[in-house]
C-alpha cells in the first residue's frame, strides 16, 4: 500500500498529490513517469514525477482529473492508501550542457516540465521556459519555473494572465532572434505539442515531446502504447516517453488516444451516478 500525505486543489481541475513510495523516490528522474491504480477495482493509468524527495521517500505527481481514474484520484485525501504504485518508468529526460535551451509546458504539462527544466539548469544549460495555459486560473507553479529558469515566459489564451496568446508565438520568435536555442523540449496537450514540433521544424532545431498515448501495463509488454516515429513502431513506455516531436505521426497518435471514448464516457456516468447515490445516502 502507498499512502498519500495529502491531496491538494491547485487549480480548478488540477491536483497535487504527494505518496509515500521509498523505492520510487531514491530511483526517479526528471522524465519518467508512474502507473498507479486509484482503488482495487480500478485501471491502470501513467502519471508523470513532478517531483521526489528520496530522504523523505514521497514522490508527487499533478494531475487533471479528466474521467474516471482521475476523478476517483482526486477523490482521496491524505491518509488514505492507493493499492498499487509501479515505477519510475520511461527513460530519464535527456539533460546535457546543450546550450541555450527552451523547455515548453503546457496545461497539467506544466508539472512534467518543471523537474525537466531543474534537470537542465542543474547540467548548465541556459534555460528559457515557456509555460502556457487557457486562462490565468489554470496557471501554477509559476515559482517553481522561475526559479530554474534564466527567463520564463508565460502566456494564457484568454489573455488573463501574462502574455496574450499560444506558447508558440514567444517560441517562435526567440527562433527568430537567433538566441542560439540548441534544442527544445515540450509537454503538454498532443495538440500543443504538435504544433511545437510545426513551428520549429523550419528551424531546424531538435524538438523533443513527451508523448502521451494510452497506457496499460507501461512496461513494454501489452503494446497499447505503440506510435509510430520515423515510420517505424515504437512503444512509448520503454522506448520514450521522449521522442524527436519532427518524426511522430502525429494523427495515429491522435486517433489511438481517442480509441476508447465511448467506453471513458460510459464509464464516467456510472461513477457520477455512484457518487451522486452517497451523496443522496448521506
Ligand atoms: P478517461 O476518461 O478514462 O480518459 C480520458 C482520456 O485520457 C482518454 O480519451 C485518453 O486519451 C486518455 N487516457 C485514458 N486512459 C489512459 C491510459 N491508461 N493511459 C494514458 N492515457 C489514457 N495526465 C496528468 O494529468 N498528469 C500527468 O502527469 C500525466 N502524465 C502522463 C504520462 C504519460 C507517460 C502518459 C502516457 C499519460 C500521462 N497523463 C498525465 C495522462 C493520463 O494518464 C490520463 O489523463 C489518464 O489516464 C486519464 O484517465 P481517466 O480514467 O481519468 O480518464
Ligand atoms: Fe503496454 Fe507500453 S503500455 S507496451
Ligand atoms: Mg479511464
Amino acid at each position: 500500500m502507498f499512502r498519500i500525505q495529502h491531496c491538494d486543489q491547485i487549480a480548478p481541475t488540477n491536483y497535487l498529490m504527494e505518496i509515500e513510495a521509498p523505492a520510487i523516490a531514491r530511483k526517479a528522474q526528471a522524465g519518467q513517469f508512474v502507473v498507479i491504480i486509484p482503488d482495487e477495482r480500478g485501471e491502470r493509468i501513467p502519471l508523470t514525477l513532478a517531483d521526489w524527495d528520496g530522504e523523505q521517500g514521497t514522490i508527487t505527481i499533478v494531475f487533471q482529473a479528466v474521467g474516471t481514474s482521475t476523478i476517483k484520484l482526486s477523490l482521496l485525501r491524505a491518509g488514505d492508501n492507493l493499492p498499487h504504485v509501479v515505477g519510475p518508468l520511461g527513460h530519464p529526460s535527456g539533460a546535457d550542457n546543450y546550450g541555450t535551451v527552451i523547455p515548453v509546458g503546457g496545461g497539467v504539462g506544466i508539472a512534467a516540465i518543471a523537474p525537466i527544466a531543474r534537470a537542465l539548469k542543474q547540467a548548465g544549460n541556459r534555460v528559457i521556459t515557456i509555460m502556457g495555459t487557457r486562462t490565468g486560473e489554470l496557471l501554477f507553479w509559476e515559482d517553481r519555473l522561475a526559479a530554474v529558469s534564466d527567463q520564463l515566459i508565460v502566456t494564457t489564451d484568454d489573455g488573463s494572465y501574462g502574455r496574450h496568446g499560444v506558447v508558440t508565438q514567444p517560441l517562435v520568435e526567440l527562433l527568430q532572434d537567433g538566441a542560439g536555442v540548441k534544442r527544445i523540449i515540450t509537454v503538454g496537450p498532443t495538440a500543443m505539442m504538435k504544433f511545437v514540433a510545426q513551428a520549429t521544424r523550419p528551424f531546424g532545431v531538435k524538438t523533443i515531446v513527451s508523448l502521451n498515448p494510452i497506457m496499460i501495463d507501461g512496461t513494454g509488454m501489452c503494446g497499447g502504447c505503440r506510435v509510430s516515429v520515423d515510420g517505424e513502431t515504437r512503444f512509448t513506455c520503454t522506448d520514450g516517453p521522449e521522442f524527436d516531436g519532427h518524426l511522430v505521426d502525429w494523427d495515429l497518435l491522435g486517433v489511438r488516444q481517442k480509441a476508447y471514448a465511448t467506453q471513458e464516457k460510459h464509464s464516467q456516468e456510472c461513477l457520477q451516478q455512484r457518487l451522486h447515490k452517497v451523496l443522496e445516502e448521506k
